[in-house]
């Protein structure tokens, strides 16, 4: 009866602990095609877990061979995966239904302006907005019972003249599609006009419409960032690629729409740490628990980290996360961590929802790692690894 008990516990935490990820990656001639890959990660009853590639379709067969970004569209049951196409004429956005095993089945894609590089799912399941970087444009979709999209608005933009970093900034360069906590805006960091541009959703008809742009000084380059509602206040957390900055603003909600206040600014990698030569801030997400601020540099190469191939002693470059531990009555960060992103090019990377494991792709290395999170928030240690199809460009949970 002990054995039977054990084993029967043995097998729950093992059932409980098998969830589906997805990475893409861009095509890369070391690297291999891209696409988008379906990965397992497995725990066994000694806590070991393993990540193993499942299933894998190419850029032909799903999102093209410059697979940018996913998104999960929890509302439709519907993976959106873009297609950044560098060097052609038009990208796409394909929609993929999951299957129970993890595989990814095509269901429609749609032909949009080039270089989609992020998405995010809006009123309620309806629609879908993207940010276009090179054809500097916002576009919107809305959401067809099937999980199809048909194109709804395009706002395209120009810059006048470069900007402060005239090789980056030639043109504006849409970033990512920020949805805000009410679920009534969208913030859409402008890299190459140094802005925030602000929409405000019309829910009956999923239509945004511009509502005001918020000016960063020039040469910031604003990428990525998420939202905070504290129950008492809302912010806005920022990091910018060019100037390799972290801001905070304090949101405010007025008649016409979002009125943002600066209250914190650091250099990305830590308040008083030196900012690498040739760094480029990525990532910024929210942990799970709200009580942390997570961001990513690239091309720093801050830590040396053990070879994956055990037989061999010769360490591995490896960009740094970063963890900040945010102040809720402030919106203010402070230090709270520099830890090992695993390798080389950590473009996005994401947390599970409790908030114990983060999956990172590592774009230069080929290779999507999970790293643990230990209950005071810190990142642990690399717990599994698997290498995949191309560069990994980002890498979502199944949950
Ligand atoms: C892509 O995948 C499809 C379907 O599996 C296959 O027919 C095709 O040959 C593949 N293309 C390349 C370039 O590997
Ligand atoms: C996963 O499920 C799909 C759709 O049901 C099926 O086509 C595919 O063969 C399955 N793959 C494996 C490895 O079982
Ligand atoms: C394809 O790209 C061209 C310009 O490169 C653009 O005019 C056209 O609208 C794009 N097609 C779609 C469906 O977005
Ligand atoms: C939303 O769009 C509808 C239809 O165009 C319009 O009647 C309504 O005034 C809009 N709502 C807002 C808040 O702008
Ligand atoms: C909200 O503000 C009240 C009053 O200042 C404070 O007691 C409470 O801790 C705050 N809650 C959060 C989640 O910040
Ligand atoms: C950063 O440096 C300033 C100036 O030396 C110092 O006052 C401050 O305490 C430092 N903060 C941290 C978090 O190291
Ligand atoms: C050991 O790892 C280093 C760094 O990745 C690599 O350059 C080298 O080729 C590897 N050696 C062998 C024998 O695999």
């Amino acid at each position: 009866m002990h054995v039977s008990h054990l084993s029967l516990l043995a097998f729950t935490a093992s059932q409980a602990a098998a969830v589906t990820l997805w990475a893409t990656s861009y095509g890369d001639s070391g690297l291999g095609y891209g696409g988008v890959t379906s990965l397992n990660l497995d725990q066994s009853a000694t806590g070991a877990y393993t990540l193993t590639a499942t299933a894998f379709l190419n850029g032909t067969s799903s999102c093209g061979d410059q697979s940018s970004w996913l998104t999960k569209d929890s509302y439709n049951d519907v993976i959106y995966c873009v297609d950044e196409a560098w060097g052609l004429a038009n990208g796409s956005i394909t929609s993929l239904k999951p299957s129970a095993n993890g595989s990814l089945v095509l269901f429609d894609k749609e032909t949009t302006l080039a270089s989609p590089v992020a998405t995010v799912v809006y009123n309620g399941g309806a629609a879908l907005v993207a940010a276009h970087y090179d054809t500097s444009a916002v576009t919107t979709w809305s959401i067809l019972p099937s999980g199809g999209l048909k194109a709804m608005q395009v706002f395209q933009y120009k810059l006048t003249k470069p900007g402060a970093v005239p090789d980056r900034q030639d043109a504006p360069h849409e970033h990512e599609v920020i949805l805000d906590p009410t679920g009534s805006f969208i913030v859409v960091p402008d890299l190459g006009a140094d802005l925030l541009r602000i929409f405000a959703i019309n829910k009956s008809t999923s239509m945004l419409s511009e509502s005001s742009t918020y000016s960063v000084p020039a040469g910031t380059g604003p990428r990525h960032g998420t939202f905070l509602n504290t129950g008492n206040a809302t912010y806005l957390f920022i990091i910018a690629e060019l100037a390799n900055t972290i801001t905070s603003y304090s949101v405010a909600y007025t008649a016409t729409g979002l009125s943002l206040t600066q209250v914190f600014i650091s250099g990305a990698y830590g308040i008083n740490v030196t900012i690498p030569a040739g760094a480029g801030a990525a990532e910024a997400i929210l942990s799970p628990d709200h009580k942390y601020l997570l961001t990513s540099e690239r091309h720093a190469a801050s830590f040396q980290i053990a070879n994956f191939d055990p037989k061999n002693s010769t360490k591995i470059p490896s960009d740094a996360l970063i963890a900040w531990n945010i102040d809720p009555l402030t919106g203010k960060l402070s230090n709270a961590q520099r830890a090992p992103a695993g390798g080389m090019n950590p473009r996005q990377f994401s947390v599970n929802k409790a908030g114990t494991l983060v999956a990172v792709g590592l774009q230069d290395d080929g290779r999507v790692v999970i790293i643990e999170r230990r209950g005071d928030g810190s990142f642990g240690d690399i717990v599994a690894s698997v290498v995949v199809h191309g560069s990994p460009t980002s890498v979502i949970w199944d949950e």
